[in-house]
């Protein structure tokens, strides 16, 4: 069995067969508090899906301690090159490549992408999504995003196992639209995110379960802190 651990926001620790992984690692300053960059001793891969600090986070420093390989979109492993992590592994969205642990992607996703240095903003390319094979199953992290029609080919030819959806409006999809992509990816197993971080994106997880169930989609809502095996 893979298991996905959720600390909050959108960043999952993620383990099957052959790799230890974060996903968008985003723990100094994460309101929830579940765990401390030190906290990972030994990891194999980073995946980023784009450069806001609530999701690059303390990736370069776990890079730095851990050796992990940094994956993300060209740009970003760039920036994370330049800040000094040791290795990285720059895709570009559609791409995918076959890791010893599985075969990973890059999706397309609908929003920005850009970090602050000294007063400026600096855009990091493209932001995306993530599909992760990990022991013959596949996690698709859907990074920050909002409704877009290739959901609907991602639900018709990548086999979703566990869907990561973010819900909390404003910066992504809101709940009702949320729910939307949650039937056009067809995963066994829709789990949101990206909310009640803040007061900005407060949405209730059990809203957005309610209406994707209402659309056939088998919803696991997490709690900051909780486990899921697949
Ligand atoms: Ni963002
Ligand atoms: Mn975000």
């Amino acid at each position: 069995m893979a298991k996905l651990w959720y600390l909050g926001h959108a960043t999952f620790y993620l383990e099957g067969k052959g790799v230890k992984a974060l996903i968008d690692p985003f723990l100094t300053g994460n309101p929830w508090k579940i765990a401390k960059p030190e906290d990972f001793k030994e990891l194999d891969y980073i995946f980023v899906t784009h450069g806001h600090g609530d999701h690059l986070g303390d990736a370069v420093e776990i890079a730095k301690n851990t050796g992990a390989t940094i994956v993300s979109i060209f740009e970003v492993c760039q920036y994370c090159q330049s800040k000094g992590a040791p290795n990285v592994h720059p895709m570009h969205i559609g791409g995918s490549y076959n890791f010893p642990f599985g075969r990973v992607k890059l999706a397309p996703a609908a929003h920005g992408s850009s970090v602050i240095e000294d007063d400026r903003v600096i855009t990091l390319g493209s932001p995306c999504g993530v599909i992760i094979e990990v022991e013959g199953r596949r996690v698709y992290h859907a990074g920050d995003t909002g409704l877009i029609a290739d959901m609907e080919l991602i639900g018709k030819y990548e086999d979703i196992t566990v869907a990561l959806l973010p819900i909390g409006g404003n910066f992504t999809m809101d709940i009702k639209d949320a729910a939307i992509a949650a039937e056009m990816v067809k995963a066994e197993i829709v789990v949101p995110m990206h909310f009640k971080t803040w007061p900005i994106i407060d949405a209730e997880p059990e809203e957005f379960k309610a209406l994707a169930e209402a659309r056939g989609v088998n919803v696991e809502v997490l709690n900051p802190g909780d486990e899921l095996e697949f």
